[in-house]
């Protein structure tokens, strides 16, 4: 049995706008990318990141096109896989607490993921702004990463057309749309994702 940990971090980090891709970009003194390694090493046997061509590290694949082509390309470097964790580098503030979390709940499932309740009011609106309908707020989650999977189940919703791969927005979107079996757990309020320059100040407060 091996546990693999996926790193997809070949983003360029558009909405952060900063020199070089976000991975990067120093957060509390360190390519915000590292973070992460050093969270899914310490609860991996072996971690694989998918960076942007031309800046990989030693032992990196190169990304694809799409984030989830980049967890595809990782895959595939990683044969040995049984269960992968898979969390992006955008993430710095994960725990191995929540990575093991995540693992210890991969039983009867195909894949696992980290997830908030979800805490604002949801609508469905047309293009227009008018309202479709309201959700119930009850069973809404947040989903992030870590997302861990079955590597044969993850493998399988992975081996679709690009266009597919690049339309998901995780990549447990892909095992349910593959018949998989999905649950999540809830994660700290304070797993979040830096997207823009203020997500990067948050954070960098935090493990400062
Ligand atoms: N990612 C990736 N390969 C891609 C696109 C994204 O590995 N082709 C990774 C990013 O590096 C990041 C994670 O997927 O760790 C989540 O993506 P996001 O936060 O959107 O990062 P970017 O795509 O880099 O940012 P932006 O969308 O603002 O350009
Ligand atoms: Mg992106």
């Amino acid at each position: 049995m091996s546990v693999v940990g996926i790193i997809p971090a070949g983003g360029s980090g558009e909405r952060l706008g900063a020199d070089r891709p976000k991975a990067f970009v120093v957060c509390a003194g360190r390519p915000l990318v590292e973070w992460s390694v050093d969270v899914l090493a310490s609860v991996c046997d072996r971690v694989v990141v998918a960076g942007p061509a031309g800046h990989l590290g030693e032992g990196w694949v190169e990304g694809g096109p799409s984030r989830s082509a980049s967890v595809r390309n990782a895959l595939a470097a990683a044969p040995e896989a049984t269960k992968v964790v898979v969390h992006d580098a955008a993430r710095p503030l994960v725990t191995e607490a929540l990575v093991r979390e995540c693992l210890a709940a991969l039983l009867g499932v195909d894949g696992v993921v980290a997830a908030a309740p979800v805490s604002d009011t949801i609508k469905e609106a047309y293009p227009d702004g008018t309202v479709v309908r309201t959700l119930d707020r009850s069973r809404l989650w947040a989903v992030q990463t870590p997302q861990v999977f079955r590597a044969d189940a993850l493998r399988r919703a992975l081996d679709v057309d690009d266009a597919v791969l690049a339309a998901a927005t995780d990549d447990a979107s892909l095992v349910e749309a593959a018949g998989g079996s999905v649950r999540v757990v809830e994660a700290p309020a304070e797993n979040i994702k830096v997207t823009t320059a203020a997500d990067l100040a948050r954070v960098e407060a935090a493990l400062c």
